[in-house]
């Protein structure tokens, strides 16, 4: 190929490869499949490696994560990034419509209702269309350029759709799974977690590493421009806002204008109410006068707008005593401490537990058994202990220290190098086979329906199981003789076990709960070696070779097959009839080739009585369907539940084929 005929592709690549971005990092609507996706961006990469002089910084290939910083620059904002007066109740809220309604002398006010993301302020510089330089807000004047890292954020475009130069500001954040899931990580591996979704974004982007940071899923809402930037032909937020979007930035959808203080109240009790079904956490709502030209008759003061407020959520904190603290051996051997407290209502629901992570975090914050301290929630994430009210103290309370001994079995604790947590490192250990039973019935592994923990517990304490592969070798009759199973429960059981026989070989694998294989490793070591013999005979070399797998998987992966115990256990589980095959996109058109679904592009919409959305995609993909998340011509069934809106009208504009529910099951059966 010439370096011409390169050139033309690149462009090509690069052009689909940004729209196709556009559509799922920021309007999280995909229109092609991850699998077509990745192929894509496979194929520029080849290329830009054969002709390095063709890669330039606002390629998609460069959303991996350039080299390391020694330190971050210092960089001074174009306009000064301001903070937000905060108001906490009506009454703060009506005095700061009072305010705005005199500034406004008469004429009607507009305001613009935004949610408060709980993340870290982000100011962003395009030229000519190019992002260029992005910073945190620092003091407001100075801030820390951490370009590399932004860079990595796949909602945030590295060029626009305009070739303009501007300054924009908004909050990245991390979103509660992704949260969740760096915590679990971390506690895997023994090292200390963060407290909440922003101390994990802040500590995120400002770490010297882009790949680190290209790892976590952090996102980005925009809410605003620089002070300077074309307020000349934008006369209002909302224009504004709506303009950002139109040059391809992320903003929140969620935001609403309206017409008075009375309009804002609702919008905050609205959100209040519903802000743990948001993927992401808020801390309260931003109310911002929506014409520029009021905003500019009211002015700032040194640090905040004068035409905009902070409405703060009351805080989900509540004082407690703290009875006990019980040692966990989790599944991989860490031993984690759990406060067990005096029940308390918190955010709407009774909280008697909390994490208390680690030995270090107990004496950092100076906690005792007996203490009365303050619990704080944050939406649905664990509780957590985030101080001591030591003026409570009688005396009485006692030191606490941990264990140096496993409680399970008895063997002494370790610390290994470079970890914070203490480790059970007994293999036989029960405490860590009971957790593994536990976590390989769960919803995201194996997904046994009637074997939820307490089951898990029951069968493991009567001796009935004690690896998990004994769970496929059940009697019904020992099972009836189990308290609180009846013939019914038995019989679902059973059931559910048998129907896990024939799931894809990634539930497995997730399910051996093998160290730093979480659900999406075990997806792409099962979508690539696709059985679980080829996996076992796969080198930490081979492994390594496959894209998104580093050094310290491949080596866990490799170990823990080495273990006989670890082979004897795949054995009875094929002897047993489980299935250790992936069963995804690679095989489909071999395997069930002539499935009804088979090689179709399938969208589902609206609400499933059946099953949830993702089941069924799930089902479909296994007989070779492809989902995707919106219509377009290429769809060729829209399977519509209840409530079918946008996507329903579409498909019917498009004339694209429209399944209901029952016609879907049906087809499913063919
Ligand atoms: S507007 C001049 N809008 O809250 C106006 N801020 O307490 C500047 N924040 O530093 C801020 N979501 O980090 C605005 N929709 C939103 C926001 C938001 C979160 C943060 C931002 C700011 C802090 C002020």
């Amino acid at each position: 190929m010439t370096i011409e005929q390169a050139r033309e592709q690149v462009a090509t690549l690069r052009q689909q490869l940004e729209e196709y971005g556009y559509q799922y990092y920021v309007l999280d609507q995909p229109v092609v499949s991850d699998a077509e996706y990745d192929q894509l961006m496979q194929q520029l990469i080849k290329l830009e490696q054969e002709f390095p002089e063709l890669v330039s910084l606002d390629s998609p290939t460069q959303k991996v994560g350039g080299e390391p910083l020694p330190f971050f620059e210092k960089v001074e904002h174009l306009s000064p990034m301001l903070s937000l007066g905060n108001a906490f109740n009506e009454e703060d809220l009506r005095e700061f419509d009072e305010r705005v309604q005199k500034a406004a002398a008469g004429e009607p006010v507009r305001y613009v209702c935004e949610l408060k993301i709980d993340g870290l302020a982000i100011s962003l510089r395009y030229v000519d269309g190019l992002f260029t330089l992005g910073a945190t807000r620092g003091d407001g004047t100075t801030g820390e350029d951490i370009t590399s890292n932004l860079r990595t954020i796949r909602s945030i475009p590295l060029r626009l759709k305009e070739p303009i130069s501007l300054e924009v500001r908004g909050e990245a954040f991390l979103p509660k799974k992704e949260f969740q899931r760096i915590n679990e990580a971390k506690e895997a591996n023994g090292e200390p977690l963060f407290a909440n979704p922003r101390n994990a974004a802040a500590g995120s982007l400002r770490q010297l590493d882009p790949k680190l940071a290209a790892k976590r899923a952090l996102d980005i809402f925009l809410y605003g421009l620089g002070e300077e930037d074309l307020q000349d032909t934008i006369e209002s937020h909302t224009e504004g806002l709506n303009y950002l979007q139109q040059i391809g930035l992320k903003i929140n959808p969620e935001r609403r204008t309206v017409n008075s203080i009375e309009e804002v109240m609702e919008y905050i009790a609205y959100w209040q109410e519903n802000r743990p079904n948001l993927g992401y956490e808020i801390d309260g709502i931003v109310i911002k006068v929506d014409d520029f030209a009021l905003r500019r008759k009211m002015g700032t003061t040194i640090k905040v707008p004068r035409w905009a407020i902070a409405y703060k959520f009351p805080a989900e904190e509540a004082v407690t005593k703290l009875i006990d603290i019980e040692i966990r051996v989790g599944r991989t051997g860490a031993v984690t401490p759990t406060a067990i407290l005096e029940p308390v209502q918190l955010a709407g629901t009774t909280v008697q537990r909390a994490s208390l992570h680690n030995e270090d975090i107990i004496r950092e914050k100076g906690i005792k058994l007996g203490d009365y301290v303050v619990v704080h929630k944050a939406g649905d994430i664990i509780p957590e202990i985030v101080a001591v009210k030591s003026e409570k103290r009688t005396g009485e309370e006692r030191d606490f220290h941990m264990p140096t001994h496993c409680p399970a079995c008895e063997r002494e604790l370790v610390r290994l190098e470079g970890e914070v947590a203490l480790r059970c490192i007994n293999p036989s250990c029960p405490a860590q086979s009971r957790e593994a039973i536990i976590h390989f019935v769960s919803r995201g592994a194996m997904n046994i329906e009637g074997l939820g923990e307490k089951v898990a517990i029951q069968l493991f304490d009567e001796g009935l199981v004690k690896n998990v592969a004994d769970l496929y070798y059940l009697q019904r009759d020992q099972l009836l003789q189990l308290e609180r199973m009846g013939q019914k429960s038995v019989d679902k059981l059973l059931e559910s076990l048998e129907k896990s026989k024939s799931n894809s070989l990634e539930r497995v694998l997730f399910g051996l709960g093998i160290r730093f294989v979480g659900s999406k490793g075990a997806k792409i070591l099962a979508s690539h070696l696709e059985t679980i013999d080829r996996l076992m005979e796969a080198t930490e070399e081979d492994l390594v070779s496959l894209e998104e797998i580093g050094p310290k998987m491949a080596q866990s992966v490799v170990a823990y097959f080495e273990q006989s115990e670890a082979r004897q256990l795949i054995e009875r589980l094929r002897k047993a009839g489980v299935n250790l095959t992936y069963l995804g996109a690679k095989k489909k058109s071999e395997q069930i080739g002539d499935h009804f679904f088979a090689g179709k592009t399938v969208v589902l919409t609206g609400t499933l009585h059946t099953m949830s959305r993702k089941e069924a995609a799930e089902k479909l993909e296994v007989v070779g369907a492809e989902v995707t998340g919106s219509v377009s011509k290429n769809t060729d069934y829209l399977i519509a539940g209840e409530k079918a809106g946008s996507k329903l009208t579409k498909a019917e504009k498009l004339g694209v084929s429209v399944l209901t529910e029952e016609e879907f099951l049906e087809k499913m059966q063919v």
